[in-house]
């Protein structure tokens, strides 16, 4: 009997200690820019995944696209008390203020998804970043275009030997949307491609917005002209395929066919590549930037050092995150379906 209860009570000696070590009580404020945008409804998915791991308390607040919303958010976190914040801002220009929000009460900030300026980054110690390198998904992007017009010579329509193209991009101002419109077609360039630009707009990442955008360019050039289309994200890229659809395109008669690649892989982008309607996308790997995010943020706030062995992740210059893109095609799409 005595042997028992002393058996008991190492054990549970040892449960404590364990939670004690894992378990954190810190409190974590989070803004997103918005929450009607499938990306970021991704990574705050996994941003409260990575907490309910964590055990400490996560709230998660909608910007609905306001800067000066976010900002007033950003105050009430820090009257609560707030341990450290998680900003993915509406402007990322607008980082700085933030920044100096969070400085002035010595509290760890991590933006994630839209990039501070490094001017602001380099001016407080307890400021991180989270996101991706918008280059490698753009590079990716536009090797899958150029890949289908190596496997299908048939994808020239008019036998000019160049690609006619039409481009979608993302909103004005978003690292991700400028570098992803530059490097995409670098590489179809890269890949020893002329391409000539048929359309070029931007839809705001919003798919309803791509659909009108595509609408408009088939009536200007005609359907027949284009050879292919790229998005900087996946709603963007179904948006522009609603518009083929519309004209008979995209729905199995390979005579009728427009390859389109977009960003993100998402769930209804890899259900629009597995029924044929999309050519490729890109996973922007929102599990493990909204995983990282709240690693840094907890381990922060909890006044620990911020290193690779604590969150997991690879730090570059002190304080960014960078989670890898890759490329998503009909060989892999599988794999990335949950
Ligand atoms: C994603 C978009 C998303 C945007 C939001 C980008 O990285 O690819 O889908 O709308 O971030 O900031
Ligand atoms: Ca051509």
């Amino acid at each position: 009997m005595k042997k028992h209860v002393v058996f008991l009570a190492a054990a549970l000696f040892a449960v404590s200690a364990v939670a004690a070590f894992a378990a954190t009580d810190a409190l974590v404020g989070a803004c997103i820019y918005k929450f009607d945008d499938t990306f970021m409804t991704g990574v705050r998915n996994a941003m409260r995944a990575e907490m309910d791991r964590q055990g400490g308390e996560l709230e998660i607040v909608d910007s609905q696209n306001r800067q000066p919303a976010q900002n007033d958010q950003v105050d009430a976190y820090i009257s609560k008390g707030a341990n450290a914040l998680i900003v993915n801002p509406v402007d990322r220009t607008a980082a700085q203020p933030l920044m100096e929000k969070a400085k002035a009460e010595g509290l760890p900030i991590v933006f994630v998804n839209r990039e501070p300026y490094a001017e602001v980054m380099n001016a407080y110690d307890k400021i991180w970043y989270v996101g991706a390198k918008a280059e490698e998904s753009g590079t990716q992007s536009g090797q899958i275009i150029a890949d289908y017009f190596k496997a299908n010579p048939k994808a020239d329509k008019n036998g000019d030997g160049k690609i006619q193209y039409i481009m979608i991009r993302g909103e004005q101002g978003h690292q991700d949307a400028t570098l992803r419109t530059e490097y995409s077609t670098k590489a179809m360039k890269d890949a020893g491609f002329e391409i000539v630009e048929l359309g070029n707009d931007t839809a705001n990442w919003d798919k309803v917005q791509a659909t009108d955008k595509m609408k408009g360019f088939i009536s200007a050039v005609g359907i027949d002209n284009i050879e292919a289309v790229l998005a900087n994200n996946d709603d963007m890229a179904l948006g522009a395929i609603e518009a083929l659809k519309a004209e008979g395109y995209n729905m199995g008669d390979a005579a009728k066919y427009v390859p389109v690649v977009g960003v993100d892989a998402t769930a209804p982008a890899l259900e629009a590549m597995s029924k044929g309607e999309m050519l490729g996308t890109v996973l922007n790997d929102a599990d493990n930037q909204g995983f990282a995010a709240v690693k840094v943020a907890v381990v922060a706030a909890d006044d620990k050092p911020v290193t690779d062995e604590s969150i997991g992740y690879t730090i570059t210059d002190g304080k960014y995150i960078w989670i890898p893109y890759r490329p998503v095609t009909v060989e892999n799409y599988k794999e990335f379906m949950k």
